[in-house]
């Protein structure tokens, strides 16, 4: 069974969108919407507009959009049925039992378990650490450090010897094989059913919500490999959690530090940086990114000072300009890394290196010097023009500007000539288009380069039109029902190309005959394509690019020309796939009375 739609639409109604956005996210009223920082891409100034009208949110940015249900699943990453119970249990609704059908109730029971297993996984481990069989691995921690406190706030523990200890202890707690399976957690053969870990010291990972959904374990002494992680399951995907975030998301610092592993987030949280992340045994991931603009804006990267380390940074740096963080990166050195550091030099040393922290594109340039001999004269043009290259990127005139400065003074170029490198390189790019790395390697210095072209494809860009036509013309008549009467019996649904749109049309046009004043809501017609586990994204674009762009171009003959446009087209579809010469004719005979639609 599902919820109704009346029962949806009710807790959708009584959560009202921009109180709920506004638990998020700092809203200003401007007009008729309200404007904030958006939450999923990064932006210094916002382009995230709710409509408490339409109960819709729009980023003009990057198009993120949708209703309350979308804001929350998006945010919070919840399924549907999650956000619906949160927000039910927000205006204080009681919602029946659900009682899932078949397959979505399995999925639910087997995530459920999935956390219970982990969970209990977790405490046997740290049981074991302190019993007589983990002394090992208790004298690991001690060794690198780790008090007591610390061990038990990570819950850190010690998979032991025996191979099938934990499969034995979850078996009898009375979890079945489907479901073990599935945890990651061990290895079925035809031999039996062992322990994936054992004789490691075992670091429990929990998502931002404390909950347990995986594990790193490090290997006692010399062994392959040094950490081995719970593979992928339903419940934990690498590029989305971060080690140590369900502390530091609390941590009330204006900054993170991001860290290469698991110790070393343990040992900064131990020396009171509790806003350190790492992210599991992988590279960070623009999701990661993502994840991290929510809490902060600003990342101080203390990956290893080695060359991976180096390599990694320059990876992460990108991914969080991206996103809207602005990075540093600290110098490590003489030491390791953090946990070394920290050793070696305490706590203070630290913080020192924290205020000390490189300027993240400073730090580029620097890896790019370090790697070419300025006393050749080729190599030192290679580096002016990379250098140039990159500050070409700042779209703002002013940013890039007080780049090109920092660079001269730090770089000890003379500013007027890299300045004038950087303009003359722009002006060969042309604008709109970025340069691409590498192809400046190319071509000698003061030479003008070859401007990229756009190739479009005419085709392409075409039917892009037609689509944008269809989106405007849903985007009129959401705002203004009117619009229907006008164009009653000129356009339909079936006028509509894209199959998504045209679906999205229908709905439209029966919500509108079904409703007594004839208003569309767009917010609920959006909940019913989430409740039937459809792909709402695309639906929440095109209502919310329709209606922003329908207020953009609401000029008096836009109504006529946008139903032109589609109608023209939709029978240019039908010329082409007519049967003979009659139809033909009429669709002709329809094309040129066009020409006189006027809907006012
Ligand atoms: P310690 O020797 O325990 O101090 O390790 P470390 O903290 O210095 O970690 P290292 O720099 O070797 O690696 C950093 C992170 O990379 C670890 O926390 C792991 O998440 C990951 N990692 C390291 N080795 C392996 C490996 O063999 N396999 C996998 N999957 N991940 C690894
Ligand atoms: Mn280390």
């Amino acid at each position: 069974m599902r919820y109704s739609e009346e029962l949806i639409d009710e807790v959708r109604s009584r959560n009202d969108i921009v109180e709920v956005i506004s638990g998020y996210i700092q809203l200003k009223k401007s007009g008729a919407n309200y404007f904030g920082l958006c939450p999923f891409h990064g932006e210094k100034t916002p382009s995230f507009s709710v409509s408490p009208e339409k109960q819709m949110y729009h980023c003009f940015g990057c198009g993120a959009s949708g209703n309350v249900f979308s804001f929350l699943m998006q945010y919070e990453q919840l399924s549907f049925p999650e956000a619906v119970q949160r927000l039910a249990d927000r205006a204080g609704i009681a919602l029946p039992k659900r009682e899932l059908t078949g397959k979505a109730k399995e999925e639910a029971d087997l995530r459920q378990k999935l956390f219970e297993v982990n969970k209990l996984a977790a405490n046997y481990f740290y049981i074991q650490l302190k019993s007589p069989k983990g002394e090992q691995g208790l004298s690991y921690f001690t060794g690198r450090a780790l008090t007591d406190a610390t061990i038990r706030h990570f819950g850190l523990g010690y998979s032991n010897k025996t191979s099938d200890d934990l499969y034995r202890f979850l078996r009898g707690r009375g979890y079945a094989d489907a479901v073990l399976k599935e945890t990651g957690l061990f290895t079925y053969t035809e031999k039996g059913v062992f322990d994936k870990f054992w004789n490691r010291v075992m670091f429990p990972i929990m998502d931002a919500n404390s909950r347990v959904i995986g594990f790193g374990g490090r290997v006692m002494g010399d062994g392959e490999p040094k950490y081995l992680n719970s593979p992928e399951t339903r419940i934990f995907e690498k590029s989305r959690n971060l080690y140590g975030l369900n502390f530091a998301r609390s941590s009330r610092k204006k900054y993170m530090l991001l860290c290469e592993g698991y110790m070393d987030v343990i040992a900064m949280h131990q020396a009171g940086f509790t806003n350190s992340v790492a992210s599991l045994g992988t590279s960070l991931t623009e999701q990661h990114a993502a994840i991290l603009r929510r809490y902060t804006d600003t990342v101080i990267l203390t990956y290893d000072s080695d060359g991976a380390g180096v390599k990694a940074a320059l990876r992460a740096i990108p991914m969080l300009r991206n996103v809207g963080i602005s990075t540093k990166v600290l110098n490590m050195r003489p030491h390791k890394d953090p946990d070394e550091f920290i050793k070696a030099e305490g706590r203070e040393a630290f913080e020192q290196r924290i205020a000390e922290a490189r300027n993240s594109f400073l730090f580029e340039i620097d890896v790019l010097k370090r790697d070419l001999d300025m006393d050749d004269p080729e190599q030192r043009t290679r580096f002016y023009r990379e250098t140039a290259r990159k500050l070409l990127e700042f779209d703002e005139p002013l940013e890039r500007e007080s780049y090109i400065d920092a660079v001269a003074r730090e770089f000890f170029i003379p500013k007027d000539e890299l300045a004038a490198l950087v303009n003359r390189m722009g002006l060969s790019y042309g604008t709109g288009s970025r340069p691409s790395a590498g192809a400046n390697a190319r071509g000698s210095a003061g030479m003008p380069e070859q401007p990229v072209k756009m190739q479009a494809n005419p085709r392409k860009r075409r039917e892009d039109g037609i689509r944008q036509s269809e989106r405007l013309l849903l985007g009129m008549l959401i705002n203004d029902p009117t619009d229907f009467d006008k164009i009653r019996g000129i356009i339909g649904p079936a006028d509509f190309q894209d199959p998504v749109y045209r679906k999205a049309a229908a709905d439209v046009f029966a919500q509108h005959e079904k409703s007594p004043d004839g208003k569309v809501l767009p917010a609920q017609l959006l909940s019913r394509y989430q409740a039937e586990g459809d792909d709402a994204q695309e639906i929440a674009g095109l209502f919310s690019e329709g209606m922003a762009a329908s207020l953009r171009e609401s000029g008096p003959k836009a109504l006529t020309e946008t139903v032109r446009k589609i109608r023209k087209n939709s029978l240019d579809v039908k010329l082409r796939e007519a049967g003979d010469i009659r139809e033909m004719q009429e669709i002709i005979r329809q094309q040129a009375e066009l020409a006189n639609l006027d809907l006012g």
